[in-house]
């Protein structure tokens, strides 16, 4: 069994590599996008390091001056998807591409790959990805934290990648949508739109693409006046995480001056966190940075502060508490949103199912902090979603059943690098 879902778990993957960079589903998804690759990279790094090294290095490819990774890069046309690369208006960059970007998964991948291949000639490619990331890096600590509080915003539901999650229906209500004219939405010809976001919802998205495109994706008109900048715990936690990974890069090269600015950003979003403490929720949630509220609900995000390094009993116990909560409802562990709250939706894009990529990203930091048990929980319970619906895009939490995209290259590679048995026992 185990051994028939890692061939076939390679096979998504080699099928959706379009040639040194990979996309995470056939039609629903034909390009590369930011966070599925650096997962993509742990998969292949189990059976090839110099395919896991190159995935990141075509991401990198699509950095724009002032350090910003897009969320996609627009390698080739494809008429499949919309809003392909006229829609985002983006000029002038090494390649065509979305105007946003996504979680900052890379810097953590690029560690672990490396951990995996110390040769001579890995070493030259981390050093040329470290500057390349600790730039990135630099941009979301001013660009999306301008003010340095130490919370990391996001200027689109889209660059949170958790695109249609119940925390964004609040700050997306004001959004005026009255000039996105009409337009043909592609996602809902290739998945059931019962899975999909709303019209009222993808109108708001629009009107955000408008925004940033009328204003040149400039950072600094963003941060003033983009109606939606909301503080974003996901996107904060994987960034803090990711700068860890980067300062222990940042050692290992010899790097001193970047090893002091990583460890002020570090120290500035390890005390930041508590703008997002939620002290009626006793958890982690979102921060409307235009409206000044918190949101009032938990998502998987809520989850990811033992992932971020976070170990502190004050934040750790109640979210263990959340944790066996919604462990007694659910068969299948973290759904997206909290299904006690009533915006849950167990089969809707982000309002409720489980993501693989999430789980494992939860789970390491379970077992980061000596969770052991929990942690394995997160882990049998991915095995066995795999195991009855395959590498679909998403799961529903009671049912196991997949939704969304099949055959999908992060599910794939989380499979490979975390969840096979057939992993070398032991190792994390
Ligand atoms: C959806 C997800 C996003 C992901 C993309 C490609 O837009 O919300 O997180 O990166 O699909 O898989």
């Amino acid at each position: 069994m185990s051994l028939h879902l890692d061939e076939a778990a390679r096979s998504i993957l080699e099928t959706n590599d379009l040639g040194g960079y990979t996309i995470p589903t056939k039609g629903l998804y034909p390009y590369q996008w930011n966070w599925d690759s650096a997962f993509v990279s742990l998969g292949f790094a189990r059976f090839s390091l110099e395919r896991a090294w190159q995935e990141i290095e075509t991401l990198m490819e699509g950095q724009w001056p002032d350090g910003m990774v897009p969320h996609i890069l627009f390698r080739k046309d494809d008429p499949s998807y919309f809003p392909g690369p006229s829609v985002w208006g983006t000029h002038g960059k090494p390649m065509p591409s979305s105007g946003h970007s996504q979680p900052p998964v890379a810097a953590t991948a690029v560690r672990h790959i490396y951990e995996l291949d110390k040769s001579p000639a890995a070493r030259e490619r981390l050093k040329v990805l470290f500057r390349k990331l600790l730039k990135w890096h630099r941009w979301f600590h001013t660009a999306r934290d301008p003010q340095g509080l130490g919370v990391i915003a996001v200027m689109h539901p889209w660059e949170s990648g958790r695109d249609n999650l119940p925390d964004w229906d609040e700050p997306t209500k004001q959004i005026d949508t009255s000039s996105v004219g009409t337009y043909q939405r592609k996602d809902t010809s290739h998945v059931d739109p019962t899975m999909r976001p709303k019209k009222a919802d993808y109108d708001r998205y629009l009107a955000l693409v408008q925004f940033g495109r009328e204003h040149n994706w400039d950072p600094y008109a963003i941060a003033t006046n983009c109606p939606f900048f909301v503080a974003d715990p996901a996107m904060t936690f994987i960034l803090l995480r990711a700068d860890r990974d980067l300062l222990a890069l940042a050692k290992e090269l010899g790097e001193d001056e970047a090893a002091t600015e990583l460890e002020e950003w570090i120290a500035r979003t390890e005390s930041g966190i508590s703008i997002l403490w939620n002290e009626d929720l006793q958890a982690f949630t979102v921060f409307d940075l235009r409206s000044g509220t918190k949101g009032d609900g938990i998502s998987s995000a809520s989850f990811l502060a033992p992932y971020a390094g976070i170990s502190n009993p004050q934040y750790i116990e109640p979210m263990l508490a959340h944790f066996d909560r919604i462990a007694s409802q659910v068969t299948y562990m973290m759904p997206s949103y909290d299904p006690d709250h009533e915006a849950f939706e167990p089969m809707r894009y982000w309002r409720g199912p489980v993501w693989g990529i999430l789980n494992y990203m939860i789970a390491k930091g379970l077992g980061e902090i000596g969770e052991d048990s929990r942690a394995a929980r997160m882990r049998d319970d991915t095995a066995a979603l795999i195991a009855k619906s395959g590498f679909a895009e998403y799961f529903n939490p009671f049912t196991g059943d997949g939704a969304g995209g099949s055959s999908f290259s992060w599910t794939s590679a989380i499979w490979l690098d975390w969840v096979t048995p057939t992993r070398t026992a032991g190792e994390a």
